[in-house]
Formats: C-alpha cells, structure tokens, sequence
C-alpha cells in the first residue's frame, strides 16, 4: 500500500510539474513575446517566473523523496549501473539537472537576469534575444522532462 501512494505521488506530481511547464511554454511564452511593449513583457515573465519557480522546487523535492523511496523499496541500487536499467538511470538524470536548475542556476542566473531587465538597464533588442533564447530553454526542458516521463513508463511496464 505504501508502495503504491508513493507510486502516486510521484505520477501526481510529475503530471503538475509538467503541466505547468507546458503551459508556461506553450500559452504564456508566445502571449507575452508578442507584447508590444519590451517593459511589460520581463515584468509579466517575471512575475509568472517568480511563482512558478518555488512550486517547481516542491514538485522536484516530492518527485525527488517518492522516487528514492521506491528505489530503494524495489532495490534498484543493485541494478542502477548495470545497464539493465537504462530508462530508471535517464529518469534520474533528468531529475538531477532539473534540481540543479531549481536550486542553483534559476536564482543565480535567470532571476537576477530578469530583475536586470525590469530595472530598465537592459534595453528593447536585448529584451527581444533574451525571449527568444527563454523560448528554446523552455521548450528543451518540456521536451526532456517529457522524455524523463516515458522513461518511467518504460521502466515500470516495459516496452516490448
Ligand atoms: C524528471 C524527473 C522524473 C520524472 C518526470 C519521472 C516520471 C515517472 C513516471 C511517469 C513514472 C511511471 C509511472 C507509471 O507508469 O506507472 C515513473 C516511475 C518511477 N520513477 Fe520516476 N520520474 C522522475 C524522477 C525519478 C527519480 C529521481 C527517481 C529516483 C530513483 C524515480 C524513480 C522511479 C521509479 C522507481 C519508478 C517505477 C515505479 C514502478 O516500477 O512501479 N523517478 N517516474
């Protein structure tokens, strides 16, 4: 039974996590590059980036407990660098450059990069580059945090 809730938990928080993430990158992101006004759209991003940001580091913190604690439940640090589970060790990669990001680089870089851009020292053509390489980064996580999901599925009901 407890196998099972933290089976569900992590399903549950990866579903918001990802979620959030998609709709960040394919509604909020295209709406806010297309705002005329280059002020208005690092105060909106920043605005969205500062909540989505701290529920990010409680989705990767739960994701992070569920899955070690069903690791070890099943055992798996016998067979983690075997190469038997390839999918299980991707999952746990993508977990760990995205909590690098979470705790490391998004305070350091990306918040301090916005807050440079809404004290107005960053100017209209600066703005524009810094959405446009946003957009990719965005884009890249949704797309190996997506692959981190197959993965799991793959591990846990296989492929074949
Ligand atoms: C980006 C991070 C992660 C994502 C998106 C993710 C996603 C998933 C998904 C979608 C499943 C499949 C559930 C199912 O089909 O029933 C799964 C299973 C699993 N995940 Fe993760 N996961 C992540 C991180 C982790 C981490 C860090 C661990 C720690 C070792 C982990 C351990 C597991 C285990 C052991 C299972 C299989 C449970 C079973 O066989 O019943 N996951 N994960």
């Amino acid at each position: 039974m407890i196998f099972s809730l933290l089976h569900i938990i992590h399903v549950l928080t990866v579903i918001l996590w990802i979620g959030g993430l998609a709709f960040i990158t394919f509604l909020i992101l295209p709406m806010i590059v297309k705002m005329p006004n280059p002020l208005e759209k690092v105060l909106l991003f920043q605005r969205i980036e500062h909540r989505f940001a701290p529920a990010a580091r409680i989705y990767s913190a739960v994701v992070g407990i569920s899955g070690f604690a069903m690791f070890f439940m099943m055992d798996l640090q016998r067979v983690i660098f075997t190469g038997e589970s390839l999918s299980l060790l991707f999952m746990i990669i993508v977990w760990i450059f995205w909590t690098v990001m979470l705790f490391g680089l998004e305070p350091l870089i990306i918040k301090r990069l916005l807050d440079r851009l809404a004290s107005q020292k960053g100017d209209g053509l600066e703005i524009e580059d810094v959405f446009k390489r946003m957009n990719v980064l965005h884009l890249a996580l949704l797309f190996i945090s997506l692959a981190a999901a197959a993965s799991g599925a793959i591990f846990a009901h296989g492929f074949f």
